[in-house]
């Protein structure tokens, strides 16, 4: 067997790296291969003889992508039609991560893998939404792994942010009417290698920490864990918070039938205790 970990410099891509370990994957990032363009995937794939492939290359600047949708575009839909094309050729399994903003973010309760996704409400979530539909098309075998709120080392983050700022001010305001599913980097990359020994059939899976916050209540928690910064938080709205791409208010993720995960809060506070 020969993993390849496609996008190894990021945030997902670094812990993957570091889950994986024992495996001794193949790592590449932007310098070895471009996912963008078919014959650099080819040439990457065959040469390191991929058997699977675990694909976290993507655009990830979700206000970013409203000004640069064709680059949006061409990683996370034409990088993932071409990594799906030659895992196909090469039979190789394709592990490929999407996210909540796929919804509309309007089910309260949060959505299943069984729920159909779109109209996504921004540029980022069009574009991994056009992934998805690409790494169906592809007819490779795939996990398609939606997530969420990630955090983690090696990137940028809310948690990170959070005790950032918290270094400079004694107050800071954080937006209480979005809520999602804050999910640390170590538990998704466990659960994918869980997927992946567990023999679970290849189709779409919820890959999430338990339960649900709003980013005030995250916030609050990752303070409440770190009790030597004295700072007070306070909710505000969306609207008082405007940013360049449109965010859904519900953008909880429901895992019904992949590996379980533990809590969000215990998942924060081993992250946040040991950063
Ligand atoms: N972060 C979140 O909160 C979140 C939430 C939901 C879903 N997700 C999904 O989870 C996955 C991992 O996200 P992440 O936050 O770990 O991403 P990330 O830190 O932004 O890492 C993405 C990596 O892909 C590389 N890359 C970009 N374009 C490439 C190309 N054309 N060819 C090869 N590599 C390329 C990037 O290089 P450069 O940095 O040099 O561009 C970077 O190293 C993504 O599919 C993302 O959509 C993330």
């Amino acid at each position: 067997m020969s993993f390849v970990i496609v996008g190894a410099k990021g945030m997902l891509g670094s812990m993957l790296s570091v889950v994986f370990a024992d495996k001794h994957p193949i790592l590449l990032d932007k310098d070895e291969i471009d996912i963008t363009n078919e014959t650099s995937v080819r040439k990457a794939l065959r040469d390191a003889g991929a058997t699977h492939v675990i694909n976290a290359a993507a655009y990830t600047n979700v206000d970013g992508a409203e000004e640069h949708s064709d680059t949006a575009f061409a990683v996370n839909e034409i990088g993932v039609k071409n990594l799906g094309l030659i895992c196909r050729e090469l039979s190789a399994t394709l592990v490929h991560f999407s996210t909540d903003y796929v919804f509309p973010g309007t089910k309260e309760d949060g959505y299943t893998e069984a729920d159909s996704p779109g109209p996504a409400i921004n540029v980022y979530g069009q574009s991994k939404l056009a992934g998805e539909r690409a790494l169906k098309e592809s007819g490779c075998n795939f996990y398609l792994v939606r997530t969420a709120w990630l955090y983690g080392p090696n990137g940028k983050n809310f948690v990170d942010t959070m005790l950032q700022l918290a270094q400079k001010q004694d107050h800071l305001q954080v937006v209480s009417d979005q809520r999602g599913c804050p999910t640390y980097t170590k538990d998704l990359a466990e659960y994918v290698r869980t997927l992946l020994e567990g023999a679970y059939p290849f189709g779409i899976y919820h890959g999430v920490n338990t339960g649900n916050a709003s980013w005030f209540e995250f916030a609050q928690k990752i303070f409440e864990y770190t009790s030597s910064i004295a700072i007070v938080v306070k909710p505000i709205s969306s609207a008082q918070f405007p940013r360049p791409a449109k965010r859904p208010a519900f953008s909880i993720l429901q895992n019904t039938k992949g590996p379980s995960m533990r809590s969000w809060q215990d998942a924060l506070a081993e992250y946040v205790r040991g950063v």
